[in-house]
């Protein structure tokens, strides 16, 4: 789909899309399109239940008196209460609808907002945006079908505003965030039958087209390195593990101390030997997303050339059930010298994250560390699919995260860290051991406790993204399948905190 932006004035045969506000005031143009219609909106108002609220929609078709073959009434409620999100779920929705009705191409007037040039440029900018992420599909294992009436049939989408130049530039930017959150939504999507450890470090490698560094760590280097607890998960599978290390380095100050984020890239979780009940385990094709998102991260810095130092560390492995895999009850030993006893080969993924952790805190030094990771379904109980569960042992990094996460639409929602969670993950003959004592109380605070004894003095944050990586149900800018969740909250998150914008 094609995005273009231009000065306000009426279009020729394509779709005209025109605001309603609320108690349904026409915007400018729907006005002027109204007189030259004899009146033909607000007589399809009239026979409506449309109010002019966010999310209203009534298309009239083919009107006498304007060229355009279809006129959409678009609701946006009271212009003092619209966010950027607002105009986002706008562009989501026409794309959806006009894909419906089959129409190829739309212009939205957006006048009548009493924005000034700013803003109008980014409320534009944002409705292309929104517009961009709903128009997201995962196809690539579909044989094409030429009479298939489900295939998208808007090409392009033109935004009419004030100052049209500023609102193409504000656009490129998000553009780039926009290619980030696919990349994630492909890799949550790809099956693990492709998308393996090795399969997944390959894809890593075309970041390099953008000025990314990746480096890729196999197995023999992360056995050098003691990585004893990330190597215990994947020994079970015929795929070799792997570490992919990503730098962007943006800063104008080249020692810049970096930003890292580090991904749970569990490519499949069958749980291993403490193996998982068959119904909906397909579902853990997607046990990768915490790396996911880091990569689509990535791609969203670089992409948009920001002016940070990052790094990016994800650990990439398969868990499975095999004559050589981990056993209940093995010890294993942490790059750090921490021995754990694995008592449930199923809580894998804060094995991966403790070599991860504590490799990306030594090796870089990072001013702060965030990791993301579908790491347990308890945090699908506390929180569901609204938010991701939030840990740190930082308060300031835990607030600008969850600003972030309320700027952009992506919730966040912060859970207690203390002492006595902690406690329950002492062993009586190891270090550690990889699950609670505590039976299933607490098990996303206890996952956190677990991973915090691998982050050294750094400034860290956890988010458990297990209830919001993949979702089952259309919402106006995430189609249903991988989201990309994280990726816009923490590009904000390093706009906001560490780029001062
Ligand atoms: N990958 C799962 C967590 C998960 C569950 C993600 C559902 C997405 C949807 C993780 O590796 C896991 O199996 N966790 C266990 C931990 C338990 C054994 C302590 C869990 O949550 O049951
Ligand atoms: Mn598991
Ligand atoms: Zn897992």
């Amino acid at each position: 789909m094609k995005f273009a932006f231009t000065e306000l004035s009426l279009p020729k045969r394509s779709s005209l899309a025109v605001p309603v506000f609320a108690d349904n005031e026409l915007s400018p143009t729907a006005k002027e399109v109204n007189d030259l219609t004899g009146g033909a909106l607000t007589r399809a108002l009239e026979t409506s239940r449309f109010k002019g609220k966010k999310g209203d929609y009534l298309e009239v078709l083919a009107p006498t008196g304007v060229e355009v073959s279809r006129v959409i009434l678009v609701g946006l409620g009271k212009i003092a209460d619209l966010t950027l999100t607002d105009f986002e779920n706008l562009g989501g929705t026409l794309v959806k609808r006009l894909n419906a009705a089959g129409a190829r191409a739309v212009t939205l007037m957006l006048d009548g907002l009493e924005l000034d040039d700013t803003k109008d440029n980014e409320a534009a900018a944002h409705v292309a945006y929104g517009a961009k992420l709903a128009s997201y599909r995962f196809e690539k294992y579909k044989s094409d079908s030429e009479d298939d009436d489900n295939q998208p049939s808007l090409q392009r989408m033109t935004l009419a505003c004030q100052a049209s130049a500023g609102a193409r530039k504000a656009f490129a930017d998000l553009e780039a965030i926009a290619d980030g959150v696919f990349l994630t939504r492909d890799l949550v999507s790809e099956p693990a039958n492709k998308l393996f450890p090795e399969a997944f470090a390959d894809r890593c490698k075309e970041l390099t087209d953008l000025g990314v560094e990746v480096e890729i760590l196999d197995e023999e280097k992360m056995r050098r390195l003691g990585m004893g607890a990330l190597l215990g998960v994947g020994q079970g599978s015929v795929r070799e593990s792997r570490m992919v290390v990503m730098k962007w380095n943006g800063a104008k100050k080249e020692d810049q101390k970096p930003i890292a984020f580090v991904g749970k890239g569990v490519c499949f979780d069958t749980g291993g030997i403490s193996l998982k009940p068959a119904p909906g385990m397909e579902e853990m094709k997607w046990d990768m997303g915490g790396a996911g998102t880091v990569t689509g991260l990535m791609k969203a810095l670089a992409g948009r050339k920001a002016k940070v130092n990052v790094i990016g560390v994800i650990g990439l492995v398969e868990n499975m059930p095999d004559g050589n895999a981990q056993r209940p009850g093995d010890i294993v030993t942490a790059m750090n010298g921490t021995t754990i006893e694995v008592l449930n080969t199923d809580a894998e993924g804060r094995l991966v994250l403790a070599d991860a952790l504590w490799y990306t805190q030594d090796r870089f030094k990072p001013e702060v560390m965030i990791d993301l990771a579908t790491l347990t379904g308890a945090i699908i109980i506390s929180l569901g699919h609204e938010n991701a569960g939030l840990f740190a042992n930082d308060d300031k990094l835990a607030d600008d995260i969850f600003a972030a996460g309320k700027e952009v639409g992506e919730g966040v929602w912060r859970l207690p860290m203390q002492k006595e969670y902690a406690d329950m993950i002492k062993s009586p003959i190891a270090d550690l051991q990889n699950i609670g004592s505590g039976g299933r109380g607490a098990g996303s605070i206890v996952a956190a406790e677990f991973l915090k004894k691998f982050v050294g003095e750094t400034a860290w944050a956890h988010i458990d993204i297990a209830g919001m990586a993949w979702s089952k149900k259309d919402s106006p800018t995430v189609p249903k399948g991988g989201t990309g969740y994280g990726v816009r909250m923490l590009d904000q998150y390093v706009r906001s905190a560490h780029e001062g914008k």
